[in-house]
């Protein structure tokens, strides 16, 4: 199913042979083992620095904290000046800091068994052990940010916190009606996964003393390739397995979520009005409704809007001064497009 859905960007990847994750190897080999080591130093709590350094087994795509540095590096290169900020590579464990402390909360709202291929972390412990480790992440992350002592980025990596929980509390109500919930459904997915993508880029530009047009290109080409991130992981829910993804198929209409794929199918097939707004919980909702998806152009058009997104990216990577960092922007439109699980 996804290798017929595989697309090319305008003039990517191929001419460049560029893999942004070997390019900034150095840079990233120990963005784990360094993250480990300060949930771990700012607490004695045995128990807890094991829960909280949990996900963090360098197993992950290590996604944000990839494009951020690439951002950063990217930028430097454009503003005539060389190498890695210290401050903008704590942005980049910062970034998945917040990720992973969203994440712990998730599965406890969640309660999935698997994340990762491996037993999810409210299967291992309880309930009220893993809700504070993920407080607890996102305090070592908010003194990382008060260490930068730069007021801006402060305002623009809290923001953060505030769309993810917003956008999780969007994602508790589906009762909208038909026309409200495509918009409802950008802007939960902008709260839940671009913001964090959009404004980490952002940060780390105006740690290099950018100025504001350059800030709002970073944080414009984050918004767009997290857009398309989380509508290839809604597109992914439906076309993957277990063994690649490491959580079942439909997981999300199991949830009784009504993301891209099932919204774009309800204009073919309304009937999955009424499945969307039970949230998909009488028996036999969530075969029908994954049925109609795929009978429907649900997943292409899906496809189509990511694409779009990316080629959006594309472009404002394409305004930026040439360098391999610029071109590893480009690739990763194709990698966010393209990726399998
Ligand atoms: C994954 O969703 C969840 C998120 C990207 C954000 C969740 C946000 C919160 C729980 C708010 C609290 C935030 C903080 C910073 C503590 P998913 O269920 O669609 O993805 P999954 O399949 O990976 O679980
Ligand atoms: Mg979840």
């Amino acid at each position: 199913m996804m290798s017929s859905m595989q697309t090319q960007l305008p003039g990517s990847l191929h001419d460049y042979q560029i893999d942004p994750y070997r390019l900034l190897d150095d840079d990233l080999k120990d963005v784990y083992e360094d993250i480990r080591e300060v949930l771990v130093r700012n607490t004695t709590q045995k128990e807890l620095q094991t829960i909280a350094t949990y996900y963090f087994d360098g197993k992950g795509k290590a996604l944000r904290p990839m494009v951020a540095i690439l951002m950063a590096r990217a930028i430097n290169y454009h503003k005539e000046r060389n190498g890695l900020l210290a401050s903008q590579r704590q942005v980049a464990m910062i970034s998945e800091m917040i990720h992973n402390a969203s994440l712990i909360h998730d599965d406890v709202i969640d309660q999935p068994d698997f994340r990762r291929g491996k037993p999810s972390i409210n299967v291992v412990w309880s309930q009220k052990k893993v809700t504070m480790a993920g407080d607890y992440i996102l305090a070592v992350a908010s003194i990382m940010i008060a260490q930068l002592r730069n007021d801006n980025v402060t305002l623009t990596l809290s923001q953060v916190v505030t769309d993810l929980v917003q956008g999780e509390f969007m994602q508790l109500g589906s009762k909208e009606t038909e026309n409200e919930r495509f918009a409802h459904y950008l802007t939960k997915t902008y709260r839940k996964t671009a913001s964090l993508v959009a404004n980490s880029l952002k940060a780390v530009t105006m740690l290099a003393d950018a100025d504001e047009q350059l800030a709002e290109l970073a944080f414009q080409y984050g918004r767009n390739i997290g857009l398309a991130f989380q509508l290839v992981d809604d597109l992914l829910d439906f076309v993957s397995t277990l063994s690649t993804m490491g959580k079942p198929t439909a997981a999300d209409l199991k949830l009784g979520l009504a993301t891209a794929p099932v919204l774009f199918a309800c204009e073919r097939y309304p009937e999955l009005n009424a499945m969307i707004m039970r949230r998909f919980q009488e028996p036999g909702d969530v075969e029908k409704a994954f049925e109609l998806v795929h009978k429907s152009q649900g997943l292409d058009q899906t496809k189509f809007l990511a694409r779009k997104h990316c080629i959006e990216a594309m472009k404002l990577a394409q305004s930026l001064a040439e360098s391999p960092y610029q071109k590893g922007l480009q690739v990763v439109c194709d990698l966010v497009l393209n990726r399998m699980k």
